[in-house]
């Protein structure tokens, strides 16, 4: 064991692989549980789009939170884990017929819709099996979250939920469906958000929304915020926790949640973000003409993010305590943006060192791909190995 890795079982896996650090994610839902509990009316769903490793979902099961799934694969996965389906709601802007049948087997707790022809579809199917559902429209709050373009999901260009201007149309085709039950509204604006302003605007949208809406005598029960919040991917030991104090505190704060309202969030990245490392062994180190490679066994096909969000992994080379040199640090896979990161400084690399890419539990395992015909990561918990 060197630090926080068990660096002697590590040797005897096959690289690469997922590996989850089960204490930092109990003590993340530890805190999470903490913070919620000081305002009652706070219920938490885990976006399992995050990361669905069945050992990961039950942890989070067991630590009390709730599901949000965008697919009847996931909504499988949930089950699969122990969630009960009055815990898992089922949000996607392009929900199949199947998945919406099953949700509606499973009696889950709520659908969030995104458009009337979807409302529509879920209406026949319920009355089809005689059952009502349980409805909440995503609004499209058109709030821009400072992140990533291609992350960022509130703005009305986006292909995400119904505009405010529509919103009263379809609240009003809901009255008219009898087989479905319009309980909340749902709103999300983007992900790795870490400046507080952006929620706050989100909150400031969502007040007027509602007092909108009361001046025509419609009360909603549920309203959820979805997720967003930001981890820091520069610093994993030391902000292992996110700021989920401030974070529900902005909420608390801010959005004027009505006594008979309960306030629902869908976290994914901040739950399990800081719990992953994806650990890989060096293949070869390669020296080019003016910089060195390091040339691990790990690709964009095990860790898409540097290559789709150019999104940056701390690396750090955890079996060599030589002085660090400067590295490009690239994956096997034969496209020229298979690149972890450039100039990287790395404790001394040698073939077989083992390097690890931290803050990688969310979005990792979860969006591997077998291109190039390779094998996906497996993911290991500490508590299978130490
Ligand atoms: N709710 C909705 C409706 C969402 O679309 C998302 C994420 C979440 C909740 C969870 O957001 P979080 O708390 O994780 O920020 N693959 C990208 C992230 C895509 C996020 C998609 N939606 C990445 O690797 O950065």
């Amino acid at each position: 064991m060197k630090g926080i890795f068990p660096i002697d079982k590590f040797r005897e896996l096959r690289t690469p692989f997922y590996y989850y650090d089960i204490k930092v994610l109990r003590d993340t839902l530890a805190v999470i549980n903490k913070e919620v509990a000081r305002y009652g009316r706070f219920d938490v769903h885990y976006a399992v789009k995050a990361n669905a490793n069945p050992k990961v979902l039950s942890i989070i099961r067991e630590g009390g939170l709730g599901a949000d799934c965008v697919s009847g694969g996931e909504i499988r996965a949930a089950i699969k884990a122990g969630f009960l389906a009055q815990k898992i709601v089922f949000a996607g802007v392009g929900k199949a017929d199947w998945e919406i049948e099953l949700g509606l087997d499973y009696d889950i707790f709520c659908f969030n819709v995104e458009s009337v022809p979807e409302l529509e579809i879920i209406n026949e199917l319920a009355a089809s099996k005689g059952k009502v559902a349980n409805v909440a429209f995503r609004i499209n709050p058109d709030v821009g979250a400072h992140t990533h373009a291609k992350i960022t999901t509130g703005l009305s260009e986006n292909k995400f939920g119904i505009s405010m201007e529509d919103m009263d149309g379809v609240i009003d085709a809901a009255k008219e469906m009898n087989h479905v039950n319009f309980i909340g509204l749902h709103f999300h604006i983007g992900s790795q958000i870490l400046d507080m302003g952006d929620f706050i605007a989100l909150c400031n949208r969502v007040n007027e929304l509602q007092d909108k809406l009361e001046a025509r005598q419609i009360f909603v029960k549920h309203i959820n915020v979805g997720g967003g919040l930001g981890i820091d991917y520069q610093h994993p030991n030391r902000q292992a926790i996110p700021d989920f104090k401030a974070y529900f505190a902005t909420f608390a704060g801010q959005l004027k949640l009505r006594p008979y309202q309960t306030l629902h969030f869908e976290l994914g990245r901040s739950v399990v973000g800081q719990c992953g490392t994806l650990i890989s062994k060096v293949l070869y180190v390669k020296q080019g003409t003016n910089k060195k490679f390091a040339i691990l066994d790990a690709g964009m096909t095990d860790l898409l993010r540097p290559a789709l969000y150019q999104a940056y992994h701390k690396m750090e080379n955890i079996t060599s305590e030589e002085p660090v040199q400067a590295y490009d640090v690239v994956g096997p896979i034969c496209e020229s943006s298979d690149v972890f990161g450039k100039a990287i400084d790395l404790n001394k690399v040698h073939r077989g060192d083992l390097i690890a890419l931290r803050s990688a539990g969310a979005y990792g395992e979860i969006m591997a791909s077998g291109y190039n015909c390779r094998e996906l990561p497996k993911g290991y918990t500490s508590e299978e190995l130490i």
